[in-house]
């Protein structure tokens, strides 16, 4: 019999994971339909136990219940636990476990921009929303040699280093500072909202990188964001959002099929929805 997966979330009809999920499902024989849901905050308590109830596999969580989903889950893997964020459900046997696939998605999606050589490399986060959170946890788990967190306010981000920490140099900046310093890192992550459907605006000037810097902007609508351009008139390698997004996704079908889908299809799929 068919399994129902999903993605709740608000709002939640331009969500692509249907279509990228459906297709992997076809392409490696799997019995599963995923549907997108949109949820009112008040019915998520609701809407995860009705999924529970009739026996879906699992679910994503998108924006904005990434938090507010964690009490009405059974378990928690460690690292979700970490963030503070869940994306992903699996549900098995009447439990409904939370995972976060957001970080360890991005680190997987800049693997091979660096030959997967993290060592020594010295990384700058600039955000501290949940998007943030997540991959500060995960590039501090690399062998990065340091990650440093830059973001309009400093306690947001201090409380990421401090929930997240693990021995790792960093340093918590404003974004004034960040700019001042760009030219000593080798990768720097754009995780604001800054830049999300506009092609105007930036949270920093990328004047001071240094060359064959890698440049990544999480956000993928417009596919390549001031930030990014402005990146690559510098001489950066660039990854858009689609990368992170194609990876996350990768992780949570891993998850509930045992199967790795093949994501430079789900990339095409994505970027030829985007009109790239
Ligand atoms: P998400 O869960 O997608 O990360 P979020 O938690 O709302 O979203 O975080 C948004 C991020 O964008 C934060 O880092 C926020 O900075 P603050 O912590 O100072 O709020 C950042 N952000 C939003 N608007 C911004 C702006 N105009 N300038 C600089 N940073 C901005």
């Amino acid at each position: 019999m068919k399994k129902l997966y999903g993605v709740l979330g608000n709002p939640i009809e331009h969500s692509m994971s249907p279509l990228i999920h459906n297709d992997a499902f076809k392409r490696n024989g799997v019995e599963g339909d995923y549907l997108p849901f949109l949820v009112e905050e008040d019915a998520l308590e609701k809407a995860v136990n009705g999924l529970k109830a009739i026996g879906a596999g699992g679910f994503n969580i998108t924006v904005p219940f990434k938090e507010k989903v964690i009490p009405y889950m059974d378990e928690l893997d460690p690292f979700a636990k970490e963030v503070g964020a869940v994306n992903t459900a699996v549900i098995k046997d009447g439990v409904i476990t939370g995972y976060n696939t957001d970080g360890p998605g991005f680190v997987k999606s800049l693997a091979p921009l660096i030959d997967h050589l993290f060592s020594g490399k010295k990384v700058l986060v600039i955000g501290g929303g949940g998007a943030a959170r997540g991959i500060y946890c995960a590039m501090a788990k690399t062998e990065a040699g340091r990650v440093d967190i830059a973001n309009r306010t400093l306690s947001a981000a201090r409380k990421i280093v401090s929930d997240c920490h693990n021995g790792k140099p960093s340093d918590v900046l404003s974004l004034a500072d960040a700019e001042k310093s760009l030219s000593i890192y080798d990768i720097i992550i754009q995780t604001t909202s800054v830049g999300l459907s506009s092609l105007n605006e930036s949270p920093i000037s990328l004047l001071g990188i240094k060359e064959k810097t890698v440049v990544c902007d999480i956000i993928y609508n417009p596919l390549k964001t001031k930030f990014l351009r402005e990146a690559e008139d510098n001489g950066a390698i660039i990854q858009t959002g689609v990368d992170m997004f194609v990876h996350q996704a990768a992780l949570a079908f891993e998850l509930w099929t045992g199967i790795s889908p093949d994501c430079e299809r789900m990339r095409e799929l994505v970027l030829e929805k985007l009109g790239g």
